[in-house]
């Protein structure tokens, strides 16, 4: 069913996993033993994933030693271990140790992290990684419980995707527990030199000591985001919502790790603009995380909702306006990737439901989820009008609350709740399963992007940059600018920019990563040091893939590219580094490094 997983859950399911581990910072190592409940269905044996784990022993129930085997090694699957069970064995201990170059791992050394003492680690689940760190049926339609014991050096402390510490043990041993089922990718470990602030009742933020404060007050309105969120789809269901930031090397934006949002230090931009990512990963608490896509063909159920979703909570909190300029900056997005898609190997990925059988499931993440999911909902929603479509949705979250569904068992849903009874004029059936934009899409528009255009076009005749009317302007009328600026701009007039908006200078991360693409492409190498700044600290794909593609487009950039990659590749996540190498066809430069 599952095309990315080794596991039969209709011979034998997990239902509880124990997991008892020591992370050893200096090896690069977790050692220990992942304890399974199981519910037997049919048949003699049980099949879990793995990647890269050595597994000692596996031990039974009844305290026998079980006969196991490892299949054949996949590039992309990792190896099955299938382990034979006596009737009437519903529980295994496996006791593993994880291997050299784990991919959901990232082992920063202290240079690496903001305070430059400490060790840290994280892990990034999403979306078939967590295979390689623990032994595990890795696939989003099975749903697990977890309890954990995590031992770390005494110094250091550890959090999770479950109820979390808010101090330092005195032993460095950490306890948690996740007493909701919820599918293998979500579970997750952080562990650093961490401090804990609280932003709310229910509400806080973890990140290393000396970023804690900063994180805390960026993250101000966390407590208003999940009050906005309960009223529009009900009660938030996983207790406490707590944020951790990460070092800069994090590949995403933001990971929606159950009661623990995993978050790059990207967004913290200074002036709370870019929190709309936390809106983003707290929605997933309901779409995603309690309505799980059952494979990743169906990604779109996570993030075409979680999309629709942030851009209700942003709407409640900051209004229309904030609202209409990033729909239109996603829906600019969307193009962009839809072009790439049509000219690729797969322009079938621009449909909603996917086809990731024999591939990469990274593959097909693209803004096709997020976006054309995103927009399919507001077509539906503006033909039956708010009030109808909020009640269907969260009807939708009650009635799939806690279990994972495919395309397919939504389409039954929507049709019979929402489509038939309303007489909905939308083809389903287009949207999700052709590629392409289909007509009726809503092309969303913004009056302050209005405005950014008139000074676009002022620019563009030759008014000098002091005397634009930016007045106000924040960083979504920056990007907006940015992005649109003309090609084949002077030295002189990337200049005058520079030195009448000080973007080079920018604390922002989209506007400095908007600003840096503008360089590359007309050739503004002055700005190239602040390039290689950032791209040997910033580990966050989405602003990667961009700047090393507009690289790889101008005639020396290609050398420029290779030599910048050399200097970062070991400071990125397994996750961009699989990225990046394909792209710049890294291995046909140069031996692959160890990550
Ligand atoms: N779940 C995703 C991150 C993800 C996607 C990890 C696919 C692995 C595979 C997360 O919710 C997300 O979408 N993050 C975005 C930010 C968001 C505001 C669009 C990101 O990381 O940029
Ligand atoms: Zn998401």
């Amino acid at each position: 069913m599952d095309p990315h997983s080794h596991a039969r859950p209709d011979e034998a399911a997990a239902t509880h996993l124990d997991l008892d581990i020591r992370v050893d910072m200096e090896q690069h190592r977790i050692h220990g033993t992942a304890t399974y409940q199981l519910k037997r269905q049919a048949g003699d044996s049980v099949v879990f994933d793995t990647d890269g784990l050595t597994i000692e022993k596996v031990v039974l129930g009844n305290g026998s030693e079980a006969k196991f085997t490892l299949g054949m090694p996949d590039s992309i699957l990792g190896q099955a271990l299938r382990i034979a069970l006596p009737a009437g064995i519903d529980k295994v201990a496996i006791t593993y140790s994880t291997g050299a170059g784990a991919k959901a791992l990232q082992w920063l050394a202290p240079v690496q992290t903001a305070d430059k003492k400490h060790p840290f680690l994280f892990t990034q689940g999403e979306a078939i990684l967590t295979r390689s760190w623990i032994p595990i049926q890795d696939s989003p339609g099975i749903r697990i419980t977890y309890n954990a014991r995590v031992a770390v050096p005494k110094d250091l402390m550890a959090v999770m995707s479950a109820t979390n510490p808010q101090e330092r043990s005195s032993d460095g041993m950490y306890s948690f527990s996740m007493d909701k089922p919820i599918p293998s990718y979500l579970i997750a470990l952080a562990v650093g030199d961490l401090g804990f602030k609280s932003t709310g009742k229910r509400t806080g933020v973890y990140a290393e000591r000396g970023v804690v404060d900063t994180a805390a007050w960026e993250f101000a309105d966390m407590e208003k985001m999940l009050e906005a969120a309960e009223a529009l789809y009900g009660p938030y269901r996983w207790g406490r919502y707590d944020v951790i930031v990460l070092p800069p090397s994090f590949p995403f934006g933001g990971m929606e790790n159950p009661k623990l949002t995993f978050a790059t230090p990207t967004v913290i931009a200074g002036d709370r603009s870019l929190t709309g990512l936390i809106a983003h990963e707290l929605a997933h608490s309901w779409s995603g995380n309690l309505v799980t896509n059952a494979t990743w063909n169906d990604f779109w159920l996570n993030e075409g909702f979680t999309v629709y979703f942030e851009h209700r909570i942003t709407e409640a909190l900051y209004g229309k306006d904030y609202n209409d300029m990033t729909s239109v900056l996603g829906y600019q997005d969307l193009l962009g990737d839809m072009a790439q898609i049509d000219s690729s190997k797969h322009p079938e990925d621009t449909a909603l439901h996917l086809d990731l059988k024999g591939r990469n499931p990274d593959d097909g993440m693209t803004d096709v989820a997020y976006e054309k999911g995103y927009a399919l909902l507001r077509l539906i929603e503006s033909k039956v009008g708010r009030p109808k479509f909020d009640a269907f949705l969260r009807g939708y979250f009650d009635h799939f609350a806690f279990r994972s569904i495919t395309t397919d068992t939504f389409l039954v849903y929507i049709r019979k709740q929402l489509m038939e009874p309303d007489r909905v004029a939308v083809d389903l059936d287009q949207w999700i399963f052709k590629p392409g934009l289909p007509a009726d899409v809503i092309v969303p528009t913004s009056r302050n992007f209005a405005l950014v255009d008139e000074q676009l076009v002022r620019w563009g005749k030759g008014a000098p940059a002091k005397e634009l009317a930016t007045k106000g302007w924040g960083t979504f009328e920056w990007m907006q600018f940015l992005r649109h600026l003309a090609k084949g701009q002077t030295e002189q007039r990337m200049n005058e920019l520079d030195a009448a908006f000080h973007f080079s200078a920018s604390g922002n991360s989209e506007i400095l990563a908007a600003w840096l693409e503008q360089c590359i492409k007309n050739g503004h190498e002055a700005a190239y040091g602040k390039l290689e700044e950032f791209l040997t600290t910033v580990g966050r794909r989405k602003f990667l893939v961009p700047l090393y593609q507009a690289l790889m487009a101008t005639p020396k950039g290609k050398a420029v590219a290779l030599k910048i990659y050399g200097k970062a590749r070991p400071n990125y996540h397994a996750v961009s580094v699989l990225t990046m190498d394909q792209m710049l066809a890294w291995r046909d430069h140069k031996p692959p490094a160890t990550f």
